[in-house]
């Protein structure tokens, strides 16, 4: 086991789709896997391994921020020999034109955080990325599916709550669609360690609106994304 994942090498798949919440976790291996088995409860962030369509995918929580997904995403590549890593959770939306429910795939994702500062001695500003070949995959996935994506830059950024609004209006005019908390973390470290990473969303809420889905809303909404994301992570 790795320090912060209970499995023994071999007991998680290549292809991991990493939702923040780990009850979502244990959902998505209940309700799309197949002879889904938990590898992992340490600290309560769960982890399963089942098939999908006869391929093996493990479902792993990576908790809320980019500390938290950074250590799950570099645990997962290096102690675990992970090849793909899946990011699937919600955002609030920026674009005024996204609504409720509405899927987003990140094709990079700008940030506040210090930890990709810190990376490169605060003399670069890193631009994190998703893997051309997974986020192509994912557009093809939604168009077959019949449900719409839209791809397009995201805000990784440190605090769910926000003292400065203005700075998430001046992100929106430059095409900045979302916000979330996780993938410039999760796309850096795919990219250092030779793995591929994706971000796929659906709209929670609205920044602009204050728009909110209710629970039924949400089921619905992130069944699509799951199957997105599970259809890419097998192709
Ligand atoms: N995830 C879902 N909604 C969010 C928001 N408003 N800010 C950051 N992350 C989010």
């Amino acid at each position: 086991m790795s320090v912060h994942i209970g499995g023994q090498p071999g007991d998680i798949a290549e292809r991991v789709l990493l939702p923040g919440d780990p009850m979502r976790a244990k959902w998505i291996a209940e309700t799309f896997l197949q002879d889904a088995k938990c590898y992992t409860q340490v600290r309560g962030m769960l982890g399963f391994t089942g098939t999908y369509q006869g391929v093996p995918v493990s479902v792993q929580g990576s908790g809320m921020g980019m500390p938290s997904a950074s250590i799950y995403t570099h645990e997962l590549i290096n102690e675990y020999g992970v090849k793909s890593v899946i990011r699937i959770g919600s955002c609030g939306a920026l674009a005024p034109d996204l609504q409720l429910g509405d899927v987003v795939a990140a094709i990079g994702s700008a940030t506040d955080s210090n930890m990709n500062r810190s990376r490169f001695d605060g003399l670069i500003d890193y631009a994190p990325v998703a893997d051309f070949g997974l986020l192509r995959t994912a557009v093809e996935v939604a168009e077959r599916q019949g449900t719409a994506i839209r791809v397009g830059p995201i805000l990784a950024a440190d605090a769910f709550y926000t003292d400065r609004p203005d700075l998430y209006d001046a992100l929106a005019d430059y095409g900045v669609l979302a916000v979330e908390m996780e993938s410039a973390a999760i796309y850096t470290i795919a990219a250092r360690y030779g793995a591929k990473a994706l971000t796929i969303l659906t709209v929670s809420d609205h920044i602009k609106t204050g728009a909110k889905m209710d629970s039924a809303q949400r089921e619905q909404g992130f069944g699509d994304m799951v199957r997105i994301g599970l259809e890419t992570a097998i192709t």
